[in-house]
């Protein structure tokens, strides 16, 4: 049977969003296939959301969830990390962050679409009470 589906649409060739986390990968961010860990690179998204939010909210702010996390393509030690946010949502005390990873490669200089997230971040008060983002 041949597959209807419709093509995926190109990816985009440079990052948009605003530019919230520039980073070196070191070695010892590196998992067992000598590549750098997921785990690691989903924590500079997560940080560079949180800045985002922080800006936008003007407080505290903490993450309540991640969706569509998608892994692309690997980051190599050395490749310089950068990642870009672009807000789709905010709610009452919730925001909506898309969050894309690029990789500028050590070997040659390319830049790489590594990595894409929608990170939801809640606005909180001292207690870590949600709080509303437009007060
Ligand atoms: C985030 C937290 C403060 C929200 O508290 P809560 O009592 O569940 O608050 P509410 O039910 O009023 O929800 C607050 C907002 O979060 C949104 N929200 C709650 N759970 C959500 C989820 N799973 N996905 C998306 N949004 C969510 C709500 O829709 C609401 O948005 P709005 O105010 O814009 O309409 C609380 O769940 C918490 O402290 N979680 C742990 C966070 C944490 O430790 N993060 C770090 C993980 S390592």
């Amino acid at each position: 049977m041949s597959d209807t589906r419709p093509p995926a649409p190109p990816a985009p060739a440079e990052p948009h969003g605003e530019l919230v986390i520039r980073t070196i990968a070191m070695p010892a961010d590196t998992n067992a296939n000598g590549d750098i860990f997921g785990g690691w690179l989903l924590s500079q998204m997560d940080l560079g959301g949180a800045i985002y939010a922080r800006n936008l909210a003007r407080s505290r702010v903490t993450t309540v969830a991640i969706d569509a996390m998608t892994f692309i393509t690997p980051v190599y030690v050395g490749d310089i990390v950068s990642c870009h946010a672009t807000l789709l949502k905010v709610g009452r005390t919730s925001m909506r962050i898309a969050v894309e990873a690029w990789a500028q490669r050590t070997k040659g200089g390319e830049l790489a679409r590594v990595t894409e997230g929608v990170f939801t971040y809640v606005a909180i008060d001292e207690a870590g009470k949600p709080w509303p983002v437009h007060r």
